[in-house]
């Protein structure tokens, strides 16, 4: 923290809350309130004279409430900048001022009540989410007697309580009467590791079974007479050293016993606390009797990541931390460009792999802000101008915030931070928003194509690139079988999917439509897959109005490494085609055709050999050309085939 404060390039906001971030890679920008430390931290030098006089106490959360500070305080011992703070909300009061006694007893006048929380508004190229983690209540389980007894402790309260500048100066004594403990008993994964989530998380925290090592290494080291008895289902001490210290602890006389206890008690006469454990090892029943339990609690994700993860467009895990591009090859990017992760924000880390992570991070932005220019994807949003109806449906939906709109504006896609998951295409009624490699053109050309020969042995099958596309493949290489009939339509996400593609196939004749994707939090593009859900419950209403059975759209998320599930789902769309009559699809079709239900959205040409203007997504080049459907269509001058009609332009002689 010392560094960081007095580096000349690091400009560190201390006591401020970052309340907004808007704008997209190499162009962020962030409005942060510095709130009122009512101190002027330049001036202060940390004399404490204003303490004595404050007659406010109040716990001290940095002491985990086993100590107390006064409303005028420094944060934590390590603070920067090292000056104090007034807590508006504790002390008695500022304006008009209650007592001032802190303001008489400061010689340098530094206490302004006066003083204003401030709106700083800053532009930054990248940012670095770094916001930690939260350790878990153990309210919840009541066995333990966390609220019932005072000397079971967290190992957070108990590091406090060890601690030389906590709360009891480094001389160890129970909470009930400082009396010094003779044995510690020590209870791990206390709310970490179930799959009961009222009373924990399911994920494993990582860092309590060092923890517990080191304390009980560090008792041994500095009061050998205590006994100390760890009790767990599994010890996790993987990493450099690690073994090592666990090896060292048992040397030097801490147990080991594997099994959690049930209930603990409490002798009224001495404060001790009762247990009974099954030892699964010795495979028999034990009673302990320990001075102090500690509860090694599990770490959960911090309380504000929610918020930064909205206002940042991220992605999070089921366990509610903040989630990496890929786990594997871009562990400390995000799905949104020039935003990277660090730390315990992704997961329960412990301080080693946290500055490696920090590191990794910090150089993937320092690599990014040291560029002149940005490579954008190949693949993204274009909005044909002529044809957007200024509605606005495709901002909303757009993970990134990359589309931009105003009110009786056309919409405006900003391409550096456009990702070409596709959902604003396949939003837009008007098929105003192309996707550049994507096209709706192409995609019905798969769908014709596809439907062409022996459509009652074809299941249309759209994959996202990223899960089922990977799946299918997975199945594949692993030699599963399944059934044949499945032609598969690769999107970048499912969210590209729009209702008028589905509509398309089952009025070509397609007996069954598999949409497939990743699953919920899976998706590369946040939660475009939730947009893919709310287009296909409307489609399934809209099978049913047709009078056509809904189950012959299929919906399914499937990861890259599922082969096996993607051959269930296969199995199940072949059951589901074996069902479909002929009769069954031509009513579909003919009811499609009388309802008027929306055909492709990008307007031909209707007539063949007719002159007509072309753009290619992937250069921009436009062109006037010569209709012809069975004609390739190549753009002249990069050679893509990636190319669409512009409607009512005329490209420029
Ligand atoms: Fe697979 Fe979005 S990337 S569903």
């Amino acid at each position: 923290m010392m560094d960081v404060g007095r580096h000349p390039n690091i400009e560190l906001l201390a006591y401020s809350e970052v309340e907004d971030i808007s704008g997209y890679v190499g162009n962020f920008k962030a409005r942060i309130r510095k709130k009122a430390r009512y101190v002027n931290e330049n001036e202060c030098t940390s004399c404490g004279d204003c303490v004595v006089e404050c007659p406010v106490v109040v716990p001290d959360e940095f002491e985990m409430g086993l100590g107390s500070r006064k409303a005028v305080y420094i944060p934590f011992p390590q603070a920067v900048p090292s000056s104090y703070i007034v807590n508006a909300n504790e002390c008695l009061g500022q304006n008009p001022i209650a007592c001032g006694k802190c303001i008489e007893a400061c010689e340098k006048e530094c206490i302004d009540f006066s003083m204003q929380d401030e709106i700083i508004n800053i532009e930054v190229g990248s940012i670095v989410v770094a916001t930690g983690m939260d350790v878990y209540d153990p309210t919840a389980l009541d066995e333990y007697g966390y609220t019932r007894y005072d000397n079971v402790v967290t190992s957070m309260e108990f590091e406090r309580l060890i601690s030389t500048g906590g709360p009891l100066e480094g001389h160890l004594g129970r909470p009930s009467d400082l009396k010094k403990p003779k044995k510690i008993g020590f209870i791990q994964c206390v709310g970490s590791r179930t799959h009961d989530l009222e009373r924990g998380n399911p994920y494993c925290s990582n860092v309590c079974c060092m923890n517990t090592i080191k304390a009980t290494q560090y008792l041994k080291d500095n009061y050998p007479e205590i006994d100390s008895t760890v009790f767990y289902m599994d010890l996790r001490a993987f990493g450099k050293g690690f073994e090592e210290l666990l090896m060292r602890s048992k040397g030097n006389g801490v147990h080991y016993i594997r099994g959690l206890p049930g209930d603990v008690f409490e002798d009224q006469t001495t404060g001790n606390l009762r247990l009974t454990i099954e030892n699964t090892t010795a495979n028999r029943l034990e009673d302990h009797e320990f001075d102090m339990l500690v509860l090694a609690v599990g770490a959960t994700p911090a309380t504000d990541t929610e918020v930064i993860r909205q206002m940042v467009s991220l992605s999070k895990s089921p366990s509610g931390f903040l989630k990496e591009a890929h786990p594997k090859l871009r562990p400390v990017d995000t799905p949104t460009k020039g935003v990277f992760i660090s730390g315990a924000a992704e997961s329960p880390k412990d301080v080693r792999e946290s500055v490696t992570q920090a590191s990794a991070a910090a150089s993937r932005a320092g690599i990014l802000l040291n560029k002149s220019k940005l490579a954008v994807e190949a693949i993204t949003a274009v909005v044909d101008e002529d044809l957007c109806k200024k509605c606005g449906l495709c901002a909303p939906v757009c993970p990134f915030s990359a589309v931009l709109w105003e009110k009786k504006q056309v919409a405006r896609v900003t391409s550096a931070a456009c990702n070409g998951c596709g959902t604003c295409a396949a939003e837009c009624k008007f098929g105003a928003i192309e996707m550049r490699h994507f096209s709706d053109q192409a995609i019905y050309a798969q769908i014709d194509a596809m439907l062409e020969d022996d459509p009652m042995h074809t299941v249309v099958t759209f994959a996202c690139n990223w899960c089922s596309y990977a799946g299918a493949d997975t199945a594949g290489v692993g030699r599963m079988a399944y059934p044949p009939n499945a032609r598969i339509i690769r999107t970048m996400c499912s969210g590209r999917v729009s209702p008028e593609h589905v509509w398309h196939a089952f009025k070509k004749g397609a007996p069954v439509v598999l949409v497939s994707g990743c699953h919920y939090v899976d998706c590369h593009y946040i939660d475009a897959n939730r947009s893919t859900t709310r287009r296909l419950d409307g489609l399934w209403d809209g099978l049913e109005k047709v009078g056509a059975r809904p189950e012959r759209l299929q919906l399914e998320w499937c990861s890259a490494a599922e082969g096996g599930r993607w051959q269930t789902i296969m199995e199940e769309a072949e059951r589901k085609l074996q069902n479909v009559t002929v009769e069954e699809v031509e009513a579909t079709r003919q009811a499609l055709v009388e309802a008027k239900i929306p055909g492709p959205r990008n307007p031909r040409p209707k007539d063949e050999n007719q002159p007509a203007d072309y753009v290619c997504l992937r250069c921009d080049h436009e062109w006037l050309g010569i209709y012809n459907s069975n004609t390739e269509r190549i753009c002249p001058q990069c050679r893509s085939n990636s190319i669409r009609w512009l409607k009512g332009k005329k490209v420029p002689a």
